[in-house]
């Protein structure tokens, strides 16, 4: 065999059993997105209704005041659940009214932070600048972004989809040579609409999401979890779980209901029931 031959085959099973490893290392996650919805009270009744599951990742978002006492009712009802936060600032700590630092979310004990989310980027004016260096921040604060991108519908009719992905991605991810992040695909035109995007029309742009991650991140793309987010229910759940580019959910709506949370769990969950 010609020795350059040779080596272009030696690359070529390289090259597949390195992506084999880093898929086998991507994560699934069913993440609840709670809004500004729910008052202590609520909260602990929703954990004392959650079965929950050991066996895929289960994240709650709720808003600030929450965290804290979120975090003492998992303790006590032993739920293994992850707590994270909706929004996070890009500085250490100052004058910044309103705002969040990555450390007050680690002192009640979060490990994610959702970052970029559609609703920050149009009432709050959130731009790219700015989302990138939230996510630096939260990395360097050892906190895992969930990071949002999505189009608006404005912006599907004129075929801009990829364009917009690109560039948000680009942009947030700027500088950063990390896979301890998770991506949200949440078109915006199918968040709290009841609207959701087909999972062959998901699975394709996750695709897309994870060729962009690539160009930016290297092999590393393939281990990152790419996750929906947009009117997910427990009856469209299954549809995304089968796509190998969907690596579980982020769920606004449904998430506030134990039991309609539960049923988008089991359905990524790899397990019987614990119930
Ligand atoms: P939804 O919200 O499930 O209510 O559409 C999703 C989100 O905004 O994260």
């Amino acid at each position: 065999m010609e020795p350059s031959i040779e080596n272009y085959i030696k690359n070529l099973v390289r090259d597949a059993i390195l992506n084999l490893q880093f898929q086998n290392d991507r994560q699934t996650y069913v993440i609840a997105n709670w809004k500004m919805n729910k008052t202590i009270a609520e909260a602990s009744e929703f954990f004392q209704n959650l079965n929950g599951r050991q066996d895929v990742n289960i994240v709650v978002c709720p808003p600030a005041p929450l965290l804290y006492p979120i975090q003492l009712i998992i303790e006590q009802f032993k739920k293994p659940i992850g707590l994270g936060g909706q929004n996070v600032h890009w500085e250490e700590k100052g004058a910044y009214t309103g705002e969040i630092s990555t450390e007050m979310l680690k002192d009640v004990g979060c490990e994610y932070a959702i970052i970029g989310h559609s609703e920050r980027r149009q009432y709050f004016l959130e731009d790219d600048a700015a989302i990138n260096g939230k996510v630096k921040k939260a990395l360097k604060a050892g906190l895992i972004p969930i990071l949002c991108v999505g189009e608006t519908l404005e912006e599907k009719n004129l075929l801009q989809t990829e364009q917009v992905l690109s560039r948000q991605l680009f942009g947030a991810l700027k500088d950063i040579e990390t896979s301890q992040l998770i991506i949200a695909y949440e078109p915006v035109w199918a968040i709290g609409s009841g609207q959701s995007a087909t999972a062959d029309l998901a699975e394709q742009t996750h695709a897309y999401i994870r060729s962009v991650l690539e160009r930016v991140l290297g092999k590393r793309a393939e281990s990152i979890s790419i996750l929906y987010g947009g009117s997910v229910n427990g009856e469209n759940a299954a549809d995304y779980s089968r796509m190998p580019n969907i690596d579980g959910v982020l769920v606004g709506g449904a998430s506030l209901n134990a039991a309609s949370f539960d049923e988008i769990i089991d359905v990524f969950a790899k397990g019987e029931p614990n119930k």
